[in-house]
């Protein structure tokens, strides 16, 4: 007893008191707000696809049906998730402008991008597909441009070209340029498959994967402010600009040997 109550005035059983107070608030707090919070959210995400529904009956229903489950001018949107409505609205294919065209070309975007999100999240919530890529997945950050030019000549040099400058395909169809595209709709397309173009998803294609092929296009195609110099060698890769290096390389090394044995030639006359 006496033990105890010498305890129980210890100068840091105040201490531990407060402690285990703030704990248990903290403990309280974590217990209810979370809650709250994700009621809020919960209430912005519905608001947000309601004015996603209202755009899209106005922009898409003629051709894609009024519930998204197409119509004889649009295929069905069911399914094909956030990541395909940012990239064809945000590259102005969406709205088309008709369905009789052997491609439908990208334009320029009628809609804001807050407006694009409402008309994503409405589609998204027609059913389950794929969500728009965040900074982290097509970012620079711990991109590997070498392997990223490896994965783009074997996947999509074919159609897009070596680096990515685009060609012709059969029946009016072409493989655009990727020059300038934003990294974000790079990945989508390879999440989506636009039209003609096969889609690579996370299990053929990894997202670390992606995020090296949107790096090396980044390198070959950046913009001019960005180029960090030195001569255009045609973009046919490391073996010409290796064998540029080879031949200035070994023509300097053979003009500095002519030189050092005339030097010595004129040494040992002398
Ligand atoms: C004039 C008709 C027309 C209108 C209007 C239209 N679309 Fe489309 N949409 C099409 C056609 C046709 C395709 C299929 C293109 C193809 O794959 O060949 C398509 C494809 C799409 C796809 C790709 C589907 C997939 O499988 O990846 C999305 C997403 C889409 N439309 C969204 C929209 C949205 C959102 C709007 C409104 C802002 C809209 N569309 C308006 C005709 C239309
Ligand atoms: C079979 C040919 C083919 C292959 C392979 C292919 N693409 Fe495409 N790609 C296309 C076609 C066709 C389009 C145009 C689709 C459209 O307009 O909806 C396209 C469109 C794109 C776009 C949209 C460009 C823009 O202007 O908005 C991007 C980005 C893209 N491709 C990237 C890639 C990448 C990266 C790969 C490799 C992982 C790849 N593609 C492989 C045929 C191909």
């Amino acid at each position: 007893m006496k033990k105890l109550s010498s305890r129980r005035r210890h100068p840091l059983a105040a201490v531990v008191v407060l402690l285990l107070a703030l704990a248990a608030t903290g403990g309280l707090y974590a217990a209810f707000a979370p809650a709250s919070k994700a009621q809020a959210d919960e209430t912005s995400q519905s608001l947000t696809i309601k004015e996603g529904k209202k755009l899209y009956e106005v922009g898409c229903a003629s051709c894609h049906g009024t519930g998204g489950q197409g119509s004889s001018d649009g295929p069905s949107l069911v399914g094909v998730g956030a990541a395909a409505v940012d990239f064809q609205v945000g590259t102005g294919r969406m709205p088309a402008s008709t369905s009789q065209m052997a491609q439908i070309p990208r334009k320029k975007t009628i809609y804001t991008q807050a407006q694009i999100d409402q008309l994503a999240a409405y589609v998204a919530s027609l059913g389950a597909g794929p969500s728009v890529p965040t900074k982290e997945q097509y970012g620079p950050e711990g991109a590997d441009i070498g392997q990223g030019g490896e994965l783009f000549r074997t996947n999509c040099a074919q159609c897009h070209n070596f680096t990515g400058k685009g060609g012709a395909l059969t029946k009016g169809k072409y493989a655009p340029s990727l020059e300038g595209v934003d990294p974000k709709h790079i990945y989508e397309a390879m999440q989506t498959g636009p039209q003609n173009m096969p889609s690579f998803p996370d299990t053929t294609m990894t997202e670390k994967n992606k995020k090296d092929i949107i790096a090396y296009l980044h390198a070959v195609n950046g913009s001019e402010t960005e180029n960090p110099g030195g001569l255009e060698l045609g973009g046919l890769g490391p073996v010409s600009e290796g064998l540029f290096a080879w031949i200035f390389g070994l023509g300097a090394l053979i003009a500095v040997a002519v030189w050092v044995a005339a030097r010595t030639a004129k040494a040992k006359k002398s």
